[in-house]
């Protein structure tokens, strides 16, 4: 299927690795021309992955949580091809899980600034593009915790519902503008992050998902694919859950 995102300049942020890569390599397979902004160096050997098989594709180090790196992500993305089509606002980490009563605030700030902050900077620099070309797709990265609470999980749901109501109303903000912001909300999914966790530990979460196994990137990548095309054009401040059926129980 011509998913129609040839020759668009999309910018996918913390695409070094997981989900981001992933969402690299499918949207310059489908012919865009993909900026990755990212804290690792890692993220250089994606961008050849991506030359190798004929894509196009650039490394800019951008840290999320600091506003003239994320500026100069965007500038640079717009310098280099014109123009800024699509932004994915993936960058995150996880928490130091723990009871609130024992939180350290840098550890909860920490999370706040990556997770929340990083996302809203990518929004703000990239909406300051696509105005100039009134069209843009953005994608910002939610989770099932965005939705439902987990023991112990505080920063990070808190941040992940936060980018999720912050997108909704971005989105009715530039709805007429041409520019649509939409979410996404993935279940547990098989990252580098996930394959350092004990197998009792896997077992537990694929238990929590009705579909009975963990999410691949790739699927995580189809679905932002698919919201960041035009085939999504009547689809903005909306949440897609790709979660396996987490969040329907
Ligand atoms: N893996 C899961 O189960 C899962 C589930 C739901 C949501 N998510 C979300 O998906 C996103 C990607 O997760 P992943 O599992 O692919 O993780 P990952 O660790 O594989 O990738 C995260 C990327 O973000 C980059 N990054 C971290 N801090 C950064 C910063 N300050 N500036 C720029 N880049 C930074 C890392 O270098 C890395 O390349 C995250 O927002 C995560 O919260 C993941």
């Amino acid at each position: 299927m011509d998913m129609m995102i040839e020759n668009k300049i999309a910018v996918i942020t913390g695409a070094a690795s997981g989900i981001g890569e992933a969402t690299a390599k499918l949207l310059a397979k489908e012919g865009a021309k993909v900026i990755i902004g990212d804290v690792a160096q890692s993220a250089e050997a994606v961008v050849e992955e991506i030359k190798a098989v004929g894509g196009e594709a650039l490394f800019v180090r951008c840290d999320v949580t600091d506003e003239k790196s994320v500026r100069n992500l965007m500038e640079t993305a717009t310098a280099s091809y014109g123009r800024l089509d699509i932004l994915v606002a993936n960058a995150g980490i996880p928490e130091k899980k723990g009871p609130v009563h024992e939180m350290q605030l840098d550890d909860w700030q920490k999370v706040l600034n990556i997770d929340l902050n990083g996302v809203v900077l990518a929004n703000k620099y990239a909406i300051q593009q696509m105005l100039k070309n009134g069209f843009g797709a953005i994608v910002n990265m939610g989770s099932i915790l965005a939705h439902v609470g987990q023991v112990n999980s505080t920063a990070y749901s808190a941040a992940k519902a936060a980018v999720v109501n912050f997108s909704r109303s971005a989105a009715v903000t530039y709805a007429t503008q041409g520019i649509r912001i939409n979410c996404i909300s993935p279940g547990y999914t098989e990252t580098p992050l996930l394959a350092k966790l004990p197998e009792e530990t896997k077992q537990a979460m694929i238990a929590n998902h009705p579909i009975g196994r963990l999410g691949k990137p790739e699927e995580i990548a189809e679905a932002i694919l698919f919201l960041v095309s035009d085939k999504a054009s009547f689809i903005t401040g909306t949440v897609l859950h790709v979660d396996g059926g987490y969040t329907a129980v």
